[in-house]
């Protein structure tokens, strides 16, 4: 799609979800383009958006270095709706007494928004007159400034939750109506984009194969791309998609790292067969990973390990193909996670972003989220074996033992472990209901009892969780029959004492425990 008939500007101040508000649009029917602040006056000058949107952040506007939004954006005539810190550069920006900085320290979570003000903002309508919506944030408007209206509230009328100016075309709301724990069905971005700003919508599902065909095939010219083959998700629909349009330039490859998880191989080999990907299974790199993983327990330094050792590897099959790119399935949420896109802070490190090895990088679904990868999988009849299994990260099993140093032995019982639980919850129908399973062994021992002997041993950790894009997820909370039967499964193992349980939402949580 040309720049120029882009009809969103979204301006990233620096919030985890701001593409996740890029991919609401998308959900919606509307493509848009996410730039930083010091870029959006130009593009907005230059292509004459007919709707801006300001993100969330974590910076207080009393920060010297917070990202800061041109004044003259306010001038142009469009309608900007401020999400959370983007409603408090409005807010400030129209009267330098609106903030109070944060008083009584961050607030993260659900709240209950009341809608029912004298009259329904456009922006609210076909809203109940509450809903839940996920409200994080530090400052807030204390006063909304002269010419605006409040338009949502919380705590009993307390927090001015959204605001409008119709007059200045100005609306701004403290929530996050991008995320999915607000329960509001992405109508309000539809009313701010749909009704408010009169956006056409101008991006269809359809489209999207033969784009990421014709892109690909674009940048790699005539050269010769690989692309590393996990069986989750991502790669591997990517991999089906650019098969038949790349051909022989195109060479898919695994690599046992020796942190897969039971029967993988094997799986990815049928899964490869099944969508005409000619596969080669590279395993003589696998001691290599677990001795150089091995020397820290130091999450990040874990991961920083294996990038080491999967950067040497790729280097290695790239030099034995004569290749010149490389393909990544690399999703929006690994961008935003590892801080490699936007204003966003550094979360994890994830195993396959910004790895230098020389080649030219292309990242096909780099705007796109799990669920639609998903939905692209299925187009392709892969929904048994691939938009159905739960995701799994490219470091494996070496992020699901916490705590100790990962040994063989330790890798051999959560690779079993992760495999019961999983049989476990298939027997009960759970398995497709849950997002994804995470079974971790954590390193720290404790007390049991078994037979009439003390046991000194590791606990695992059993993590359900439920959620469409991973940028958020909740608890998935498992019946206690269910729980017996995993406890009593996993303690068999001579030891393990202990099963624990977590459903902690994200944030503040992960959703790997690395
Ligand atoms: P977190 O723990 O960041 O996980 O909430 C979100 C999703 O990403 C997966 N994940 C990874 N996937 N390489 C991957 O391919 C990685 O390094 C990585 N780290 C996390 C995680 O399993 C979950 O589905």
């Amino acid at each position: 799609m040309q720049n120029s008939n882009i009809q969103i500007l979204v301006i990233d101040l620096g919030s985890q979800y701001t593409q996740v508000i890029r991919r609401s649009l998308r959900y919606l029917g509307f493509h848009s383009i996410v730039l930083p602040p010091e870029k959006s006056l130009n593009w907005a000058l230059e292509n004459k958006p007919k709707s801006i949107i300001l993100s969330g952040g974590s910076a207080s506007i009393y920060d010297k270095d917070a990202p800061k939004i041109p004044k003259e954006i306010l001038d142009l005539n469009v309608p900007i709706l401020g999400i959370c810190l983007g409603m408090q550069w409005l807010a400030y920006l129209n009267d330098k007494d609106a903030i109070q900085a944060v008083q009584e320290g961050k607030s993260y979570g659900p709240a209950e928004i009341n809608f029912s003000q004298n009259q329904k903002s456009i922006l609210f309508e076909n809203l109940k007159e509450k809903i839940n919506a996920w409200s994080s944030h530090g400052d807030s408007v204390k006063k909304v400034p002269a010419g605006f209206n409040i338009i949502a509230t919380s705590k009993e009328g307390k927090v001015i939750e959204a605001m409008e100016c119709l007059e200045k075309k100005l609306w701004g709301v403290q929530f996050h109506p991008e995320v999915d724990q607000t329960e509001d069905e992405n109508i309000i971005l539809n009313n701010f984009v749909g009704k408010i700003c009169s956006c056409v919508q101008d991006y269809f599902k359809k489209d999207v194969v033969e784009e990421i065909r014709e892109n690909t095939k674009k940048v790699l010219g005539d050269g010769i791309a690989i692309i590393g083959v996990s069986g989750g998700v991502d790669s591997t629909t990517l991999a089906t998609i650019l098969a038949p349009a790349l051909g022989e330039q195109l060479k898919a490859f695994m690599i046992d790292t020796g942190g897969m998880r039971k029967g993988e191989i094997e799986k990815v080999k049928e899964i490869a067969q099944r969508a005409k990907i000619n596969l080669q299974v590279i395993d003589k790199y696998k001691e290599k990973f677990i001795k150089q993983i091995s020397t820290t327990i130091d999450a990040e330094e874990k991961r920083a390990k294996f990038r080491e050792v999967y950067g040497e590897v790729f280097r290695d099959v790239a030099k034995s193909f004569n290749a010149t790119h490389m393909i990544q399935g690399t999703l929006a949420t690994d961008l935003i996670e590892s801080g490699s896109t936007g204003e966003s802070a550094l979360i994890k490190t994830h195993h396959n972003v910004d790895l230098d090895l020389g080649l030219k990088e292309i990242m096909p679904l780099s705007d796109y989220f799990k669920f639609e990868v998903r939905e692209l999988a299925e187009e392709f009849g892969l929904e048994e074996l691939v938009a159905k299994r739960q995701p799994f990260p490219g470091p494996g099993l070496f992020l699901r033992v916490v705590g100790v140093p990962v040994s063989d032995e330790l890798l051999e019982m959560v690779r079993e472990a992760d495999y019961e639980v999983a049989e476990i919850l298939k027997k009960h129908n759970l398995y497709d209901k849950i997002s994804q399973t995470i079974v971790a062994l954590l390193g720290i021992k404790t007390v049991g009892v078994k037979g009439d002997g003390r046991v000194y041993g590791y606990s695992m950790i059993v993590r359900t969780v439920q959620t469409t894009d991973f940028m958020t997820v909740k608890g998935f909370y498992l019946p206690p029959e269910v729980c017996e039967e995993i406890n009593s499964t996993l303690v068999r193992n001579p030891k393990i004492v202990r099963v624990l349980y977590d459903w902690t939402t994200k944030p503040p949580a992960t959703t790997e425990f690395e």
